[in-house]
């Protein structure tokens, strides 16, 4: 699986997600939240909007266009309108870098 920086962890606010863009369309929404740190898909599944516009709050960021809120583990949505997961991926941290993964080979 290869990492790659996306940010430094001194960026990234409690609860206060950040929108990375990674290069061929992909943006993903990175959220420090209860000791951990968390990469998910900044695209809703619903709609085409920011997820990383949206609030953090039990492990879970809610799209403010409709209020489905997403598993930052495991990006499947808590309620409706959003009926699909949002892609989730693997976090690591190395001294102040975060790594993210966003291979599918493990
Ligand atoms: S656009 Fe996200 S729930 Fe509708």
């Amino acid at each position: 699986m290869s990492y790659v920086r996306v940010c430094s962890l001194n960026e990234l606010g409690e609860d206060s997600p950040k929108r990375v863009e990674l290069g061929g369309g992909l943006a993903i929404s990175i959220v420090r939240t209860a000791g951990e740190v968390f990469a998910i898909n900044d695209i809703c599944s619903h709609a085409n909007v920011s997820l990383s516009e949206g609030e953090v709050e039990d492990c879970r960021i809610e799209c403010w266009l409709h209020g489905s809120a997403f598993d930052l583990r495991t990006g499947k949505p808590s309620g409706l309108p959003a009926t699909r997961p949002v892609p989730v991926y693997p976090v690591k941290i190395e001294g102040d870098d975060v790594l993210v993964s966003v291979t599918q080979e493990s």
